[in-house]
């Protein structure tokens, strides 16, 4: 619920030449003004831009899932709420998803307010421009954090995680569980504008995909899965593991696979592979004993290796950076940063993706808090 606060750090030359962090001053940040109003309008230009940043066509963006994106320059100063020239009507989710055989930024929208539809499609092409917006029914209103592309189709998570106006009077998220609201994948084809269509599948929550892909007639889901969310409050979360739905466009049959008994949050993959056959994704992991580290999950082979922070360390989202001339899907690095409690400080650590051995720590000037999702944003 907090407002968003940017850390950023400029590497060149072997270096990490610059650490800074700036508030992004959002209309809520300057003025206090909330996206819901007392008069329960929704002012999709307030908000805390506090999830995740993405940049597309030549642009910036603080995102968080309640609000219209917010601009920030690369020196991490505010430019303000940005519509796409007036085209969007929505909020725009913290997860879109560039597709790699496109450019195309593909992203969606949800609310629990009535003015607003409970879900709805966006693409932005290449350049920038929002092109394509479709409205999607979906029974009730529930929390939608993130979603998957394929390069045929986009995949919607209805689950019962719904909207609660009680909750959001206690100030608290305002979503709980449902035992009644059941659950559900959607699959939109891209091209056209055919109704979507929905495979059942036991209740659960997700806030992250690892990736989807195409396999045939089949599309494969791949996420960090709950068994359920905030059934007393908000607190109430539990743990998520990786899991695999696999849809059967040609019989509607759905076959559901756990995956690993690890609890990880955060799964990142090489954005290189988006909605296509992918093998490995890196999560953060609790690793047991007080251990927090980095899985890295081998989907081919249904194995895992792990980066193991030191003894009081904490590690935040790593993010997979591709070596310029990689041969290999794992031919890079993930980078994230890592608490240190011992010293109440933070480093910022580059493993090499294959081994997962530590490649360099940067001591950062001062304590990063814990965060949500980073971004790395190369040529700026
Ligand atoms: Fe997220």
């Amino acid at each position: 619920m907090g407002d968003g606060m940017l850390h950023g750090i400029r590497l060149s030359d072997g270096r990490a030449q610059r650490y800074a962090n700036r508030w992004v001053r959002t209309k809520t940040f300057e003025t206090g003004g909330p996206v819901i109003g007392a008069d329960r309008r929704v002012d999709l230009r307030a908000g805390s831009a506090n999830t995740s940043v993405v940049e597309h066509a030549g642009r910036i963006f603080a995102l968080v899932e309640s609000s219209f994106p917010c601009e920030i320059t690369p020196q991490l100063e505010t430019v303000g709420a940005y519509d796409f020239d007036g085209r969007l009507h929505t909020a725009m989710t913290a997860h879109p998803k560039r597709c790699p055989v496109t450019g195309e930024l593909h992203f969606f929208g949800y609310s629990a307010m009535p003015q607003l539809p409970a879900l709805a499609y966006h693409r932005v092409d290449s350049a920038g421009a929002l092109v394509e917006s479709r409205i999607i029914d979906i029974p009730g209103r529930t929390m939608m954090h993130d979603f998957a592309i394929t390069p045929n189709y986009v995949i919607f998570m209805d689950l019962p995680v719904v909207f609660d106006p009680q909750r959001a009077m206690q100030g608290t998220m305002p979503f709980r569980w449902s035992d009644d609201y059941g659950a559900r994948l959607g699959v939109m084809n891209r091209a056209g504008n055919e109704t979507v269509r929905w495979f059942d599948i036991e209740p659960c929550y997700v806030f992250h995909v690892v990736n989807a892909f195409e396999d045939g007639d089949r599309i494969v889901l791949d996420a960090a899965r709950y068994k359920e969310l905030w059934r007393n409050n908000a607190n109430d979360f539990g743990e998520a593991k990786l899991h695999r739905w696999t849809l059967d466009l040609a019989s509607s049959a759905v076959r559901e696979q756990p995956l690993d008994d690890t609890p990880v949050e955060f799964p990142r993959i090489d954005e290189s592979r988006t909605g296509l056959s992918y093998r490995y994704g890196y999560a953060l992991a609790d690793l047991g004993e007080a251990r927090s580290g980095i899985v890295k999950h081998d989907f081919a082979t249904n194995r895992k290796s792990s980066f193991v922070c030191d003894d009081g360390q904490i590690a935040g989202e790593f993010v997979f950076v591709a070596a310029a001339d990689a041969k290999a899907e794992d031919d890079g690095w993930i980078l994230g940063l890592v608490y240190d409690q011992t010293r109440d400080g933070s480093d910022f650590v580059i493993v090499d993706a294959r081994g997962l051995t530590r490649i360099a720590t940067v001591q950062l000037p001062q304590r990063v808090p814990g965060g949500f999702h980073g971004a790395w944003l190369p040529g700026l």
